[in-house]
């Protein structure tokens, strides 16, 4: 089942459970002079996304299509979204841009640099250079000023269908819980930890943002500078003191 909740003043999370993965993917549409989708979702939930952003807004319309980095789940329906809205531009990083974006959609990418700002109307948005956080050499992420909605990725992964889709209680458990699970799996080393991981994360927490747009689990509401401080002790915890090398190898 797909649901759509307002997680903020004309911010829609779009949200699918799917149960062959044991997760649930959202996008986020910011409903604005130009309306920006923030992750397309993989092109299976193509047909699901476009119907529900069709609740919130005559699709075509849509201009701006922002996503952290170059996956399935963030942006593997830009083409799609192209038949549909021939005017949306793909908003990602200058390196995402350089190295996939442009090769693989039809219209180039808005090629973002960090502390780069712009706006579609009402809201106004600020790029964060992530580099490897929570992976990818081209990862970023956009921050609206506006609100202080982070659109955070898969920082705060929560697995399982979650029956809250905004929650003002610490998620923190169920991150935990993920991590420590993908790390006894196939799907072991989510992130690479690097000298630039925990001040990436603390250049996060610094934005002082009152809402973490989670991509798969609850959205956060409340403080997200504490959150942003604890999860990066979670991830150095997980990820920075022994690799996972038996499931590298
Ligand atoms: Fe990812
Ligand atoms: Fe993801």
């Amino acid at each position: 089942m797909t649901t759509v909740t307002e997680i903020a003043p004309d911010i829609f999370r779009i949200s699918t459970y799917v149960p062959e993965g044991g997760l649930e993917f959202s996008q986020f549409l910011v409903r604005d002079e130009e309306p920006l989708l923030f992750h397309t979702g993989m092109r299976g939930l193509f047909p699901i996304v476009r119907d529900a952003v069709a609740t919130l807004i005559k699709p075509e319309k849509l201009r701006w299509i922002g996503f952290s980095h170059f996956e399935a789940d963030e942006c593997g329906s830009l083409n799609e979204w192209h038949a549909v809205a021939p005017d949306a531009v793909p908003v990602c990083s200058m390196i995402g841009k350089m190295v996939s974006v442009d090769d693989f959609a039809p219209t180039p990418a808005k090629g973002m640099v960090d502390g780069e700002e712009f706006s579609t109307g009402a809201h106004t948005f600020r790029f964060i250079q992530t580099p490897h956080v929570p992976h990818g050499w081209e990862a970023g992420l956009l921050f609206d000023i506006t609100q202080r909605v982070l659109f955070c990725s898969d920082l705060l992964h929560q697995s399982g269908e979650i029956s809250e889709p905004l929650t003002s209680t610490s998620v923190m458990d169920r991150a935990r819980q993920t991590l420590v699970e993908y790390q006894a799996s196939p799907l072991a080393n989510y992130f690479p930890y690097t000298p630039m991981t925990d001040p990436i994360l603390q250049k996060l927490a610094d934005l002082d943002p009152r809402t973490l747009a989670v991509m798969h689990g609850s959205v956060f509401e409340g403080d997200g500078k504490q959150a942003l401080s604890q999860y990066a002790g979670l991830v150095r915890e997980v990820f920075g003191a022994a690799p996972n090398v038996r499931a590298a190898s």
